[in-house]
């Protein structure tokens, strides 16, 4: 693991932005892994500047999202669908038929994980995935649990994570209680993995993942196994390393 500390958000965001352009520069049609979250925020303005000054062309990348809310269709705002079309797709050329999302409304939710699955594998496999972490050090919306899950698969979330998450909602209740998340498979055989983290609440899950154990209850622990993982973070999402 290369572990990068960052001077404050905006450093970090473009450190993290710099590497994605790399990787669409020298590979245009490359198959981008993509998160939600408020941390890749910065990384997707910075993006959208260096596009709109026509320093990067999406037109031939592929986006395959982590994740999406179980029960909350494309146009719910509060989507992961939505989230990513207001901030990163709608202002960047990559094409409408390349983005690919779970659907969380799906009536069969375990064919949609197969479908993802094979989509992602029909793709080749992602070439450089991009993670936030939780609280709790889970990456997509893989959960603590005594297993890594392989495959794409439906989540029931934790307290700690709907707690977290309430932040984007009006009301605690109305958090989703469950999601579609990719698998640790899909996660683990991207060729690169960029994982970005800023803020206190994160140093705890930071430290565990990069020196704790590798265990399935620090689910970003499985990264230490993978030859090309670089953490970007700020100095207090690093203070307990
Ligand atoms: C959600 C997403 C994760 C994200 C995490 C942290 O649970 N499913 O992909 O990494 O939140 O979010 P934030 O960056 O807002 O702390």
């Amino acid at each position: 693991m290369k572990i990068i500390c960052a001077k404050d958000y905006s450093d970090l965001s473009r450190k993290a932005a710099n590497i994605i352009s790399a990787q669409v520069i020298l590979k245009p049609e490359s198959v981008l892994g993509l998160a939600t979250g408020s941390s890749p925020l910065g990384v997707y303005r910075q993006l959208i500047l260096w596009y709109e000054k026509g320093d990067l062309d999406f037109a031939e990348a592929t986006s395959v999202n982590l994740d999406e809310y179980r029960g909350l269709s494309a146009n719910n705002t509060q989507s992961y669908h939505y989230f990513m079309h207001k901030n990163f797709f709608d202002y960047i050329n990559i094409a409408p038929d390349h983005i690919h999302i779970p659907d969380g409304m799906a009536a069969d939710p375990d064919a949609e994980c197969r479908r993802y699955d094979r989509l992602i594998a029909d793709l080749g496999g992602i070439d450089l995935q991009l993670l936030g972490i939780g609280r709790n050090a889970h990456i997509g919306f893989n959960e603590p649990d005594d297993h890594f899950s392989k495959y794409t698969h439906q989540v029931d979330l934790t307290e700690s994570t709907i707690a977290a998450n309430t932040r984007f909602f009006e009301r605690e209740e109305d958090v989703p209680r469950q999601a579609i998340s990719m698998g640790m498979q899909a996660i683990t055989q991207a060729r690169k993995i960029l994982l970005i983290a800023s803020g206190a609440d994160k140093a705890d899950a930071i430290y565990a993942s990069c020196f704790g154990p590798v265990t399935p209850g620090i689910p970003a622990s499985i990264l230490q196994l993978h030859q090309d993982v670089t953490v970007i973070a700020d100095k207090d999402a690093l203070s307990k390393c």
